[in-house]
């Protein structure tokens, strides 16, 4: 709704690659022209962090003719910018900040997670209210800053994209939790960063399991950056307790009732939120302690390849997307890489989940190393998630665009010098052929 209001058909707009799915969907139905920034990356535990500060002032200074940058404060790891240099340098060349805290709903109601987006400058953000508040699934709230805010246009998009039916239950929801949240967040709040301070404690007593400090999680490009940590995420090194991480989550599941939130090959992310109570608590240490009891030798963990270096952005995103496309098997008969579909372009987006980050957008030319990093993906044994990829009865494919699609889109970065030569060009084969 936000993209939709903010951002014309063509328009610029810097984003981190790492932002959720529902931000690349954005991009599409929008039309936008995506810059794309890449986060920091924390390789010893595979924990993607924010975009570097001197990244995105580069990116702010090189296009300003961008409408708007979206970044992700905090991180589903806890990692939060410095918004507000980020902001004013954004500010000062009229480009504006949409911040997703999807994971931040709750700081506003405690000192220990402030600044919010919001009081840091940001023309909106967007919060799951259900997820770290008290709301039903699928309630989430757009705050708007903009002092420019065009609220009709808003309006229209909004409308767009919701129902016409609304779900009173739900809205009931979110302001009870907006509710609770003011008059009772402080308290839950400070009940939840104790529990937090205590669970630290615990699970670094069992000797085996291992929290990760700010200092641990930072990847070494933002460590000047000022970033923070909101400490009821807590990411746990599991690297010495002889499972792998896809075993320990389900000894947790299984044996114990605990769902774990989120994993690398070798942590695991537990949530705290104003729910948590001393008994969940402790029923998550007491498991840890008694997994580490066990004394099993460690394994040897496999740590993911690393995702490809973004490849170019051939036509826009929404251009790419809307075309019919044709699929094209990403293995040949002797099982390699399928040469006809290098350098052609993806339709889709292709997103392996866990880390979530698009390998291809729609409308990203396709590369060798790219189908490499997907069939390797594809063959792991840990049977990764790639969203995107069709299946051809056992055959995986990619949607690409066909040569005739091709031929009718304009590509994206074209000067006006590159224009007058292809309708040069245009002209003389017209000519050719009469
Ligand atoms: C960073 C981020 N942004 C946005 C979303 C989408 O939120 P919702 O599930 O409320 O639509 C998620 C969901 O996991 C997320 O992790």
């Amino acid at each position: 709704m936000i993209l939709q209001t903010l951002i014309a058909p063509g328009e610029k707009l810097l984003l981190d690659r790492n932002c959720h799915k529902s931000v690349h969907h954005g991009v599409v139905l929008s039309g936008a022209h995506p810059v794309y920034l890449d986060s920091s990356v924390n390789r010893k535990y595979g924990v993607f962090g924010p975009v570097p500060k001197k990244t995105i002032f580069q990116a702010i200074e090189d296009h300003p003719d961008a409408e708007a940058l979206v970044l992700t404060s905090c991180t589903y790891d806890g990692l939060r910018y410095d918004l507000k240099p980020i902001i004013e340098a954004a500010h000062a060349r009229g480009t504006k900040v949409l911040i997703d805290e999807a994971w931040y709903g709750h700081a506003r109601f405690h000192p220990e997670f402030r600044p919010t987006a919001l009081e840091s400058g940001a023309d909106y953000a967007t919060q799951s209210t259900h997820k770290v508040l008290s709301a039903l699934s699928q309630a989430s709230m757009i705050h708007v800053n903009d002092p420019d805010f065009k609220e009709h246009i808003f309006r229209q998009n909004f409308n767009m994209h919701t129902s016409t039916s609304p779900q009173y239950a739900m809205i009931a929801s979110m302001d009870v939790a907006r509710q609770q949240a003011v008059m009772e967040g402080y308290k839950l709040l400070s009940r939840t960063l104790e529990l937090a301070t205590e669970l630290r404690g615990q699970i670094n007593s069992t000797g085996v399991f291992r929290v990760l400090e700010l200092d641990d999680l930072l990847p070494d490009e933002v460590k000047g950056d000022n970033v923070r940590l909101d400490p009821t995420k807590v990411t746990v090194d599991i690297s010495r307790c002889g499972f792998t991480v896809e075993e320990l989550q389900k000894e947790l599941f299984e044996r114990f009732n605990i769902q774990v939130e989120k994993s690398t090959f070798n942590t695991l992310t537990l949530l705290l939120t104003i729910g948590t109570t001393r008994s969940k608590v402790s029923r998550l240490y007491d498991a840890l302690m008694r997994i580490a009891r066990e004394g099993r030798a460690p394994r040897r963990l496999y740590p993911m390849p690393d995702v490809p270096r973004f490849t170019q952005l051939r036509y826009l995103p929404r251009d790419a997307f809307y075309c019919g496309g044709e699929l094209l098997p990403l293995l040949d008969e002797r099982d390699s890489v399928n040469k006809a579909l290098l350098d052609r372009v993806s339709a889709d987006q292709i997103v392996p989940y866990p880390p979530g980050i698009p390998v291809l957008v729609p409308g990203q030319v396709i590369t060798e190393e790219v189908i490499q990093y997907v069939v390797g993906l594809l063959r792991s044994q840990k049977r990764m998630e790639v969203h995107g990829i069709v299946y051809d009865g056992y055959l995986p494919c990619v949607r690409v665009l066909t040569g005739d699609e091709e031929q009718a889109l304009r590509r994206v970065g074209l000067t006006c010098t590159d224009i007058r030569e292809e309708v040069a060009q245009a002209t003389r084969r017209t000519a050719v052929v009469s």
